[in-house]
Protein backbone atom coordinates (compact mmCIF):
# COMPACT_ATOMS: atom_id res chain seq x y z
CA UNK A 1 0.00 0.00 0.00
CA UNK A 2 1.29 3.41 -0.57
CA UNK A 3 1.61 5.64 2.04
CA UNK A 4 -0.60 8.27 2.88
CA UNK A 5 1.07 11.56 2.33
CA UNK A 6 1.14 10.40 -1.21
CA UNK A 7 -2.75 9.95 -1.11
CA UNK A 8 -3.21 12.95 0.76
CA UNK A 9 -3.37 15.27 -2.61
CA UNK A 10 -5.27 12.84 -4.84
CA UNK A 11 -8.29 12.37 -2.09
CA UNK A 12 -8.01 15.81 -1.71
CA UNK A 13 -8.45 16.15 -5.65
CA UNK A 14 -11.64 13.41 -5.65
CA UNK A 15 -12.85 15.71 -3.22
CA UNK A 16 -12.89 19.10 -5.07
CA UNK A 17 -14.19 16.97 -7.97
CA UNK A 18 -16.90 15.61 -6.37
CA UNK A 19 -17.84 19.08 -4.89
CA UNK A 20 -17.88 20.53 -7.86
CA UNK A 21 -20.27 17.98 -9.42
CA UNK A 22 -22.24 18.40 -6.66
CA UNK A 23 -22.51 22.33 -7.30
CA UNK A 24 -23.25 21.49 -11.02
CA UNK A 25 -25.95 19.25 -9.71
CA UNK A 26 -27.74 21.34 -7.93
CA UNK A 27 -27.01 24.71 -10.20
CA UNK A 28 -28.53 22.85 -13.40
CA UNK A 29 -31.56 21.51 -12.29
CA UNK A 30 -33.80 21.68 -9.20
CA UNK A 31 -34.65 18.12 -8.74
CA UNK A 32 -37.48 17.03 -6.61
CA UNK A 33 -37.12 17.26 -3.59
CA UNK A 34 -37.22 13.49 -2.84
CA UNK A 35 -34.01 12.86 -4.76
CA UNK A 36 -32.08 13.31 -1.99
CA UNK A 37 -28.65 15.18 -2.93
CA UNK A 38 -26.45 12.63 -1.79
CA UNK A 39 -27.04 9.03 -1.58
CA UNK A 40 -23.86 6.94 -0.73
CA UNK A 41 -24.25 3.59 -0.25
CA UNK A 42 -20.91 1.79 0.27
CA UNK A 43 -20.16 -2.03 0.61
CA UNK A 44 -17.43 -2.13 3.29
CA UNK A 45 -14.41 -3.39 1.82
CA UNK A 46 -15.64 -5.13 -0.85
CA UNK A 47 -12.27 -5.26 -3.39
CA UNK A 48 -14.72 -5.29 -6.58
CA UNK A 49 -14.20 -2.61 -8.31
CA UNK A 50 -18.12 -3.22 -9.46
CA UNK A 51 -21.10 -2.68 -7.97
CA UNK A 52 -22.92 -5.18 -5.97
CA UNK A 53 -26.88 -5.18 -5.87
CA UNK A 54 -28.66 -5.60 -2.10
CA UNK A 55 -31.64 -8.09 -1.91
CA UNK A 56 -33.84 -5.09 -3.22
CA UNK A 57 -31.80 -4.58 -6.51
CA UNK A 58 -29.79 -1.50 -5.00
CA UNK A 59 -26.81 -1.12 -6.17
CA UNK A 60 -23.61 -0.82 -3.23
CA UNK A 61 -19.91 0.20 -4.22
CA UNK A 62 -17.50 -1.43 -3.02
CA UNK A 63 -15.17 0.95 -0.50
CA UNK A 64 -11.47 -0.53 -1.90
CA UNK A 65 -11.70 1.32 -4.70
CA UNK A 66 -13.25 4.49 -3.73
CA UNK A 67 -12.70 7.82 -2.66
CA UNK A 68 -14.35 7.43 0.55
CA UNK A 69 -11.65 4.64 1.43
CA UNK A 70 -10.57 4.65 5.69
CA UNK A 71 -7.55 6.46 7.09
CA UNK A 72 -6.39 4.28 9.53
CA UNK A 73 -4.49 5.31 12.44
CA UNK A 74 -2.09 2.78 12.22
CA UNK A 75 -1.47 2.98 8.96
CA UNK A 76 -3.82 0.44 6.95
CA UNK A 77 -4.41 -2.17 9.77
CA UNK A 78 -8.12 -3.38 8.75
CA UNK A 79 -8.98 -6.66 7.70
CA UNK A 80 -11.46 -7.49 4.87
CA UNK A 81 -13.58 -10.60 5.68
CA UNK A 82 -16.15 -12.80 4.03
CA UNK A 83 -19.44 -13.76 5.83
CA UNK A 84 -19.35 -17.13 6.28
CA UNK A 85 -21.75 -19.18 4.51
CA UNK A 86 -24.79 -19.90 5.51
CA UNK A 87 -28.06 -21.33 4.37
CA UNK A 88 -29.06 -18.48 2.79
CA UNK A 89 -27.48 -16.06 0.07
CA UNK A 90 -26.36 -13.14 1.87
CA UNK A 91 -26.31 -10.42 -0.44
CA UNK A 92 -24.93 -6.52 -0.43
CA UNK A 93 -23.97 -5.29 1.74
CA UNK A 94 -23.55 -7.59 4.31
CA UNK A 95 -21.47 -10.16 2.70
CA UNK A 96 -18.34 -8.45 3.30
CA UNK A 97 -17.37 -6.51 6.71
CA UNK A 98 -14.14 -4.06 7.53
CA UNK A 99 -12.99 -5.27 10.56
CA UNK A 100 -9.91 -3.88 12.78
CA UNK A 101 -8.28 -4.12 15.98
CA UNK A 102 -7.37 -0.74 15.81
CA UNK A 103 -9.30 2.55 14.25
CA UNK A 104 -9.66 3.49 11.11
CA UNK A 105 -12.32 6.51 9.66
CA UNK A 106 -14.33 7.06 6.65
CA UNK A 107 -14.39 10.30 5.60
CA UNK A 108 -17.42 12.03 3.80
CA UNK A 109 -17.65 15.05 1.54
CA UNK A 110 -21.39 15.54 1.81
CA UNK A 111 -23.30 18.78 1.19
CA UNK A 112 -24.60 20.85 3.64
CA UNK A 113 -27.78 20.08 5.32
CA UNK A 114 -29.45 17.24 7.78
CA UNK A 115 -28.63 13.46 6.25
CA UNK A 116 -29.51 10.27 7.77
CA UNK A 117 -26.28 8.16 8.19
CA UNK A 118 -27.29 4.16 8.76
CA UNK A 119 -25.25 1.79 9.25
CA UNK A 120 -25.39 -1.92 8.52
CA UNK A 121 -24.05 -5.03 10.17
CA UNK A 122 -24.02 -8.61 9.84
CA UNK A 123 -23.50 -9.72 13.07
CA UNK A 124 -21.89 -13.21 12.46
CA UNK A 125 -18.72 -14.52 13.56
CA UNK A 126 -15.84 -13.76 10.48
CA UNK A 127 -13.05 -15.82 9.48
CA UNK A 128 -9.78 -15.40 10.80
CA UNK A 129 -11.53 -13.24 13.88
CA UNK A 130 -12.68 -15.84 15.94
CA UNK A 131 -11.08 -15.76 18.60
CA UNK A 132 -11.77 -11.91 19.66
CA UNK A 133 -15.33 -10.25 20.25
CA UNK A 134 -16.54 -7.32 18.39
CA UNK A 135 -16.69 -3.88 20.91
CA UNK A 136 -16.64 -0.63 19.69
CA UNK A 137 -17.42 2.89 19.57
CA UNK A 138 -18.47 4.52 16.56
CA UNK A 139 -18.03 8.50 16.59
CA UNK A 140 -19.78 11.14 13.60
CA UNK A 141 -17.86 14.61 14.26
CA UNK A 142 -18.84 15.48 17.61
CA UNK A 143 -21.98 12.96 18.40
CA UNK A 144 -20.51 9.56 19.86
CA UNK A 145 -23.12 7.28 17.69
CA UNK A 146 -22.45 4.07 19.14
CA UNK A 147 -20.67 3.04 22.29
CA UNK A 148 -18.70 -0.16 23.32
CA UNK A 149 -21.20 -1.73 20.65
CA UNK A 150 -21.17 -5.37 20.56
CA UNK A 151 -23.53 -5.61 17.22
CA UNK A 152 -24.94 -8.64 19.26
CA UNK A 153 -28.45 -10.06 18.22
CA UNK A 154 -30.47 -10.62 20.99
CA UNK A 155 -33.49 -12.87 19.48
CA UNK A 156 -31.28 -15.90 19.06
CA UNK A 157 -34.71 -17.80 17.12
CA UNK A 158 -34.49 -14.87 14.70
CA UNK A 159 -32.14 -16.24 11.64
CA UNK A 160 -31.84 -12.91 10.56
CA UNK A 161 -28.28 -11.52 11.85
CA UNK A 162 -28.23 -8.40 9.67
CA UNK A 163 -30.02 -5.49 10.62
CA UNK A 164 -28.82 -1.02 10.32
CA UNK A 165 -29.17 1.50 12.85
CA UNK A 166 -30.22 4.68 11.36
CA UNK A 167 -29.29 8.25 12.60
CA UNK A 168 -30.39 11.59 11.64
CA UNK A 169 -27.13 14.05 11.38
CA UNK A 170 -26.88 17.57 10.64
CA UNK A 171 -23.87 18.46 8.23
CA UNK A 172 -22.55 22.29 8.84
CA UNK A 173 -20.46 24.43 6.13
CA UNK A 174 -17.17 23.36 4.86
CA UNK A 175 -17.65 20.26 6.79
CA UNK A 176 -17.05 16.45 6.01
CA UNK A 177 -18.37 13.50 7.25
CA UNK A 178 -16.12 11.33 9.20
CA UNK A 179 -17.06 7.75 10.37
CA UNK A 180 -14.55 6.99 12.90
CA UNK A 181 -14.61 2.85 14.31
CA UNK A 182 -13.09 2.35 17.53
CA UNK A 183 -12.33 -0.94 19.10
CA UNK A 184 -12.81 -0.76 23.16
CA UNK A 185 -9.00 -2.40 23.21
CA UNK A 186 -6.45 -4.05 21.03
CA UNK A 187 -7.83 -7.43 22.12
CA UNK A 188 -11.43 -6.92 20.90
CA UNK A 189 -12.19 -5.75 17.05
CA UNK A 190 -14.58 -3.24 15.04
CA UNK A 191 -16.27 -4.00 12.10
CA UNK A 192 -18.97 -2.75 9.27
CA UNK A 193 -20.23 -4.04 6.51
CA UNK A 194 -22.03 -0.88 4.59
CA UNK A 195 -22.66 2.64 5.54
CA UNK A 196 -25.61 4.55 3.71
CA UNK A 197 -25.80 8.46 3.98
CA UNK A 198 -28.52 10.37 2.40
CA UNK A 199 -29.44 13.54 2.41
CA UNK A 200 -33.13 14.25 3.74
CA UNK A 201 -35.52 17.47 3.40
CA UNK A 202 -34.07 19.98 6.33
CA UNK A 203 -37.70 20.28 7.89
CA UNK A 204 -38.39 16.70 8.22
CA UNK A 205 -37.22 15.64 11.45
CA UNK A 206 -35.31 18.73 12.50
CA UNK A 207 -37.23 21.55 14.55
CA UNK A 208 -34.66 24.62 14.45
CA UNK A 209 -35.21 27.11 16.82
CA UNK A 210 -37.26 30.21 14.78
CA UNK A 211 -39.16 33.09 16.04
CA UNK A 212 -42.17 32.29 13.81
CA UNK A 213 -41.85 28.37 15.22
CA UNK A 214 -43.46 27.48 18.13
CA UNK A 215 -41.27 24.56 18.63
CA UNK A 216 -42.45 20.73 19.96
CA UNK A 217 -44.48 20.58 22.89
CA UNK A 218 -42.34 18.90 25.39
CA UNK A 219 -44.60 16.93 27.54
CA UNK A 220 -43.31 17.78 31.10
CA UNK A 221 -42.51 21.39 30.48
CA UNK A 222 -41.63 24.34 28.11
CA UNK A 223 -41.86 23.36 24.13
CA UNK A 224 -38.66 22.16 22.59
CA UNK A 225 -36.59 22.64 19.89
CA UNK A 226 -34.85 20.17 17.62
CA UNK A 227 -31.77 22.50 16.76
CA UNK A 228 -28.76 21.52 14.01
CA UNK A 229 -26.34 20.92 16.50
CA UNK A 230 -28.34 17.69 17.91
CA UNK A 231 -28.46 14.23 16.48
CA UNK A 232 -31.09 11.70 16.55
CA UNK A 233 -31.18 7.77 16.20
CA UNK A 234 -34.20 6.17 15.34
CA UNK A 235 -36.21 3.59 17.30
CA UNK A 236 -38.93 2.79 16.00
CA UNK A 237 -40.71 3.43 12.95
CA UNK A 238 -43.99 1.55 13.40
CA UNK A 239 -46.38 1.29 10.28
CA UNK A 240 -49.65 0.51 12.68
CA UNK A 241 -51.88 -2.01 11.71
CA UNK A 242 -49.79 -2.01 8.43
CA UNK A 243 -47.10 -4.34 6.73
CA UNK A 244 -43.42 -4.22 6.58
CA UNK A 245 -42.12 -1.58 4.03
CA UNK A 246 -38.74 -2.09 2.43
CA UNK A 247 -35.86 0.68 1.97
CA UNK A 248 -36.34 0.97 -1.69
CA UNK A 249 -39.94 1.19 -1.20
CA UNK A 250 -39.50 4.52 0.70
CA UNK A 251 -40.35 7.98 -0.75
CA UNK A 252 -37.07 8.43 -1.75
CA UNK A 253 -35.49 8.70 1.50
CA UNK A 254 -34.86 4.99 1.67
CA UNK A 255 -36.36 4.26 5.48
CA UNK A 256 -37.67 1.06 6.44
CA UNK A 257 -41.22 0.85 7.99
CA UNK A 258 -41.86 -2.68 10.44
CA UNK A 259 -45.18 -3.91 11.56
CA UNK A 260 -46.14 -2.60 14.99
CA UNK A 261 -47.35 -6.58 15.95
CA UNK A 262 -43.96 -6.75 18.90
CA UNK A 263 -44.90 -3.38 20.23
CA UNK A 264 -49.30 -3.79 20.56
CA UNK A 265 -50.75 -4.44 23.49
CA UNK A 266 -54.27 -5.72 23.48
CA UNK A 267 -56.97 -5.81 21.23
CA UNK A 268 -57.91 -3.26 18.33
CA UNK A 269 -60.04 -3.41 15.09
CA UNK A 270 -57.53 -3.38 12.20
CA UNK A 271 -58.98 -1.31 9.41
CA UNK A 272 -57.44 -0.73 5.90
CA UNK A 273 -58.83 1.24 2.47
CA UNK A 274 -56.17 0.40 -0.18
CA UNK A 275 -58.41 2.36 -2.89
CA UNK A 276 -58.23 5.66 -1.29
CA UNK A 277 -56.40 8.61 -2.35
CA UNK A 278 -54.65 10.78 -0.52
CA UNK A 279 -54.59 14.48 -0.17
CA UNK A 280 -51.17 16.02 1.01
CA UNK A 281 -52.53 19.38 2.07
CA UNK A 282 -51.46 19.70 5.30
CA UNK A 283 -47.88 17.41 5.42
CA UNK A 284 -45.48 16.98 2.29
CA UNK A 285 -46.08 14.16 0.26
CA UNK A 286 -42.36 12.47 1.18
CA UNK A 287 -43.51 12.13 5.21
CA UNK A 288 -44.52 8.57 4.66
CA UNK A 289 -44.60 5.94 2.13
CA UNK A 290 -47.81 6.67 -0.52
CA UNK A 291 -48.11 3.88 -2.82
CA UNK A 292 -47.10 1.27 0.07
CA UNK A 293 -50.06 2.20 2.41
CA UNK A 294 -48.82 3.49 5.40
CA UNK A 295 -51.97 6.32 5.54
CA UNK A 296 -54.50 3.64 4.04
CA UNK A 297 -53.62 1.26 7.00
CA UNK A 298 -54.38 1.98 10.90
CA UNK A 299 -55.77 0.16 13.82
CA UNK A 300 -59.04 1.35 15.71
CA UNK A 301 -60.43 0.11 18.59
CA UNK A 302 -64.22 -0.95 17.33
CA UNK A 303 -67.68 -0.01 17.40
CA UNK A 304 -68.51 -1.66 21.25
CA UNK A 305 -68.28 2.21 23.17
CA UNK A 306 -69.02 -0.01 26.42
CA UNK A 307 -65.85 -1.50 25.93
CA UNK A 308 -63.90 1.23 24.25
CA UNK A 309 -64.71 2.99 27.70
CA UNK A 310 -62.55 0.44 29.55
CA UNK A 311 -59.75 0.53 27.48
CA UNK A 312 -57.42 2.08 25.61
CA UNK A 313 -55.32 1.17 22.26
CA UNK A 314 -51.85 0.72 23.56
CA UNK A 315 -48.50 0.75 22.36
CA UNK A 316 -45.29 -0.33 24.71
CA UNK A 317 -41.78 0.53 23.38
CA UNK A 318 -38.79 -0.79 25.01
CA UNK A 319 -36.42 2.69 25.79
CA UNK A 320 -33.09 3.39 27.47
CA UNK A 321 -33.48 5.97 30.59
CA UNK A 322 -31.96 9.26 30.58
CA UNK A 323 -33.40 10.51 27.20
CA UNK A 324 -35.40 13.14 25.25
CA UNK A 325 -37.43 11.50 22.79
CA UNK A 326 -39.32 12.98 19.50
CA UNK A 327 -42.38 10.78 19.10
CA UNK A 328 -44.28 11.26 15.73
CA UNK A 329 -48.09 10.14 15.81
CA UNK A 330 -49.54 9.91 12.13
CA UNK A 331 -53.33 10.17 11.67
CA UNK A 332 -55.41 9.70 8.72
CA UNK A 333 -59.06 9.26 8.55
CA UNK A 334 -60.10 5.96 6.53
CA UNK A 335 -63.46 5.57 7.37
CA UNK A 336 -65.79 6.65 5.04
CA UNK A 337 -68.43 7.06 7.83
CA UNK A 338 -66.57 9.76 9.45
CA UNK A 339 -67.33 12.99 7.30
CA UNK A 340 -67.98 15.38 9.92
CA UNK A 341 -65.79 17.03 12.29
CA UNK A 342 -65.61 15.90 16.10
CA UNK A 343 -66.58 12.24 15.42
CA UNK A 344 -63.61 10.41 16.32
CA UNK A 345 -62.01 12.39 19.27
CA UNK A 346 -59.85 10.72 22.17
CA UNK A 347 -56.55 11.62 24.75
CA UNK A 348 -53.41 10.54 23.92
CA UNK A 349 -51.05 9.61 26.45
CA UNK A 350 -47.57 9.43 26.32
CA UNK A 351 -45.93 7.79 28.94
CA UNK A 352 -48.65 8.37 31.37
CA UNK A 353 -48.44 12.27 30.61
CA UNK A 354 -51.42 13.81 28.80
CA UNK A 355 -50.21 15.02 25.04
CA UNK A 356 -53.63 15.85 23.96
CA UNK A 357 -56.71 15.89 25.32
CA UNK A 358 -58.80 16.51 22.35
CA UNK A 359 -57.44 14.56 19.50
CA UNK A 360 -59.91 15.03 16.66
CA UNK A 361 -60.31 14.63 13.15
CA UNK A 362 -60.50 18.24 12.58
CA UNK A 363 -56.47 17.76 12.01
CA UNK A 364 -57.26 15.88 9.17
CA UNK A 365 -60.31 17.66 8.27
CA UNK A 366 -60.86 15.62 5.39
CA UNK A 367 -61.24 11.48 4.68
CA UNK A 368 -57.85 10.38 3.50
CA UNK A 369 -56.04 13.52 4.28
CA UNK A 370 -53.15 12.79 6.31
CA UNK A 371 -51.01 14.74 8.90
CA UNK A 372 -48.83 14.27 11.65
CA UNK A 373 -48.04 15.23 15.20
CA UNK A 374 -44.86 15.50 16.91
CA UNK A 375 -44.21 15.21 20.98
CA UNK A 376 -40.69 15.71 23.02
CA UNK A 377 -41.09 13.62 26.06
CA UNK A 378 -37.99 13.18 28.93
CA UNK A 379 -37.86 9.21 30.20
CA UNK A 380 -35.56 10.61 33.19
CA UNK A 381 -33.24 7.64 34.52
CA UNK A 382 -34.85 6.59 38.00
CA UNK A 383 -32.43 3.73 39.60
CA UNK A 384 -28.63 3.31 39.73
CA UNK A 385 -29.02 -0.33 38.45
CA UNK A 386 -32.13 -0.30 36.13
CA UNK A 387 -31.53 1.78 32.56
CA UNK A 388 -34.74 0.16 30.51
CA UNK A 389 -38.30 1.55 30.63
CA UNK A 390 -41.70 0.51 28.60
CA UNK A 391 -42.40 3.85 26.56
CA UNK A 392 -46.03 3.98 26.61
CA UNK A 393 -48.49 5.75 24.26
CA UNK A 394 -52.19 5.32 24.95
CA UNK A 395 -55.00 6.56 23.08
CA UNK A 396 -58.67 6.43 25.12
CA UNK A 397 -61.97 7.86 23.47
CA UNK A 398 -63.30 10.76 24.73
CA UNK A 399 -67.42 10.07 26.15
CA UNK A 400 -68.26 13.21 24.45
CA UNK A 401 -67.80 12.24 20.72
CA UNK A 402 -70.11 10.93 18.53
CA UNK A 403 -67.72 7.29 18.09
CA UNK A 404 -66.46 6.67 21.26
CA UNK A 405 -63.18 5.36 19.16
CA UNK A 406 -59.39 6.55 18.73
CA UNK A 407 -56.49 5.62 15.27
CA UNK A 408 -53.58 5.70 14.47
CA UNK A 409 -51.64 4.99 11.67
CA UNK A 410 -47.93 5.33 12.11
CA UNK A 411 -45.87 5.57 14.67
CA UNK A 412 -42.11 7.46 14.82
CA UNK A 413 -39.94 7.50 18.11
CA UNK A 414 -36.15 9.08 17.92
CA UNK A 415 -33.71 8.90 20.36
CA UNK A 416 -32.14 12.40 20.81
CA UNK A 417 -28.82 12.67 21.26
CA UNK A 418 -28.01 14.73 24.63
CA UNK A 419 -25.80 17.89 25.12
CA UNK A 420 -22.79 16.02 24.96
CA UNK A 421 -23.52 14.47 21.82
CA UNK A 422 -23.92 11.15 23.27
CA UNK A 423 -26.47 8.01 22.97
CA UNK A 424 -25.89 6.14 25.98
CA UNK A 425 -24.86 7.21 29.33
CA UNK A 426 -21.90 5.16 30.52
C1 LIG B 1 -12.49 14.73 8.99
O1 LIG B 1 -11.42 14.15 8.38
C2 LIG B 1 -10.64 15.05 7.61
C3 LIG B 1 -9.62 14.26 6.87
O2 LIG B 1 -9.15 13.24 7.65
C4 LIG B 1 -10.00 16.05 8.53
O3 LIG B 1 -9.26 16.96 7.79
C5 LIG B 1 -11.09 16.75 9.28
O4 LIG B 1 -10.51 17.59 10.23
C6 LIG B 1 -12.02 15.78 9.95
N1 LIG B 1 -13.14 16.52 10.44
C7 LIG B 1 -13.66 16.28 11.62
C8 LIG B 1 -14.83 17.13 11.98
O5 LIG B 1 -13.23 15.42 12.37
C1 LIG C 1 -38.88 19.83 29.54
O1 LIG C 1 -39.60 19.72 30.76
C2 LIG C 1 -38.81 19.33 31.89
C3 LIG C 1 -39.73 19.21 33.10
O2 LIG C 1 -40.39 20.40 33.37
C4 LIG C 1 -37.74 20.36 32.15
O3 LIG C 1 -36.92 19.92 33.21
C5 LIG C 1 -36.90 20.51 30.90
O4 LIG C 1 -35.96 21.53 31.10
C6 LIG C 1 -37.77 20.85 29.71
N1 LIG C 1 -36.91 20.87 28.55
C7 LIG C 1 -36.83 21.92 27.75
C8 LIG C 1 -35.83 21.80 26.66
O5 LIG C 1 -37.50 22.89 27.89
C1 LIG D 1 -44.60 14.97 -4.27
O1 LIG D 1 -45.01 16.29 -4.61
C2 LIG D 1 -44.17 16.93 -5.56
C3 LIG D 1 -44.70 18.32 -5.78
O2 LIG D 1 -45.09 18.91 -4.58
C4 LIG D 1 -44.15 16.12 -6.84
O3 LIG D 1 -43.25 16.73 -7.74
C5 LIG D 1 -43.69 14.71 -6.56
O4 LIG D 1 -43.75 13.95 -7.72
C6 LIG D 1 -44.54 14.08 -5.49
N1 LIG D 1 -43.99 12.79 -5.15
C7 LIG D 1 -44.70 11.70 -5.08
C8 LIG D 1 -43.98 10.45 -4.71
O5 LIG D 1 -45.90 11.70 -5.30
C1 LIG E 1 -69.38 -4.75 24.45
O1 LIG E 1 -68.36 -4.85 25.43
C2 LIG E 1 -68.86 -5.16 26.72
C3 LIG E 1 -67.71 -5.06 27.70
O2 LIG E 1 -66.55 -5.74 27.24
C4 LIG E 1 -69.51 -6.53 26.70
O3 LIG E 1 -70.03 -6.85 27.96
C5 LIG E 1 -70.61 -6.53 25.66
O4 LIG E 1 -71.15 -7.81 25.51
C6 LIG E 1 -70.10 -6.05 24.30
N1 LIG E 1 -71.23 -5.87 23.41
C7 LIG E 1 -71.28 -6.44 22.22
C8 LIG E 1 -72.49 -6.10 21.39
O5 LIG E 1 -70.39 -7.18 21.79
C1 LIG F 1 -55.21 4.57 29.61
O1 LIG F 1 -53.87 5.04 29.73
C2 LIG F 1 -53.67 6.03 30.73
C3 LIG F 1 -52.22 6.48 30.66
O2 LIG F 1 -51.33 5.42 30.64
C4 LIG F 1 -54.02 5.46 32.09
O3 LIG F 1 -53.87 6.47 33.07
C5 LIG F 1 -55.45 4.96 32.07
O4 LIG F 1 -55.75 4.35 33.29
C6 LIG F 1 -55.67 3.98 30.94
N1 LIG F 1 -57.08 3.66 30.86
C7 LIG F 1 -57.53 2.42 30.76
C8 LIG F 1 -58.99 2.28 30.70
O5 LIG F 1 -56.78 1.46 30.70
C1 LIG G 1 -19.90 11.92 26.03
O1 LIG G 1 -18.93 11.62 25.07
C2 LIG G 1 -17.66 12.24 25.28
C3 LIG G 1 -16.77 11.82 24.18
O2 LIG G 1 -17.46 11.71 22.99
C4 LIG G 1 -17.11 11.84 26.61
O3 LIG G 1 -15.90 12.53 26.84
C5 LIG G 1 -18.09 12.18 27.71
O4 LIG G 1 -17.64 11.70 28.95
C6 LIG G 1 -19.43 11.54 27.40
N1 LIG G 1 -20.39 11.90 28.40
C7 LIG G 1 -21.17 11.05 29.00
C8 LIG G 1 -22.11 11.61 30.01
O5 LIG G 1 -21.15 9.86 28.76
Amino acid sequence: MRNLSMLTPIVFIVCIFFLLYQITLVASSTPPRDVPDDAITLDCDNANADKSKDMYGRDWTGDFQSKFFPKEENNLKSYTSKAPLERMVTRAPYSTARISYSQFTYVFPVTVGPKFVRLHFNSVIYPGFEGSEAFFTVIAGSFTLLRYFTAFVHDDFSQEKTFFKEFCINVGKDKKLNLTFIPYSTTFHAFINGIEIVSMPADLYYKPERKTDEGIPNLSGNPFYINNDMALEMVYRLNVGGYFIGQTDDTGLFREWSTDDNYFKGASLMRQKPSLILDYAKIPNFSAPDEDDVYRYARTMGSNRTKNRLSNLTWGLPVDMGFYYLVRLHFCEIDPNMNLVGQRRFIIYIDYLFAEMDADDYWTDKIGRPVYKDYVVMIQKKGVEDNSHILLIDLHPRTDSHYEDAILNCLEVFKLSNTDGNFTLI
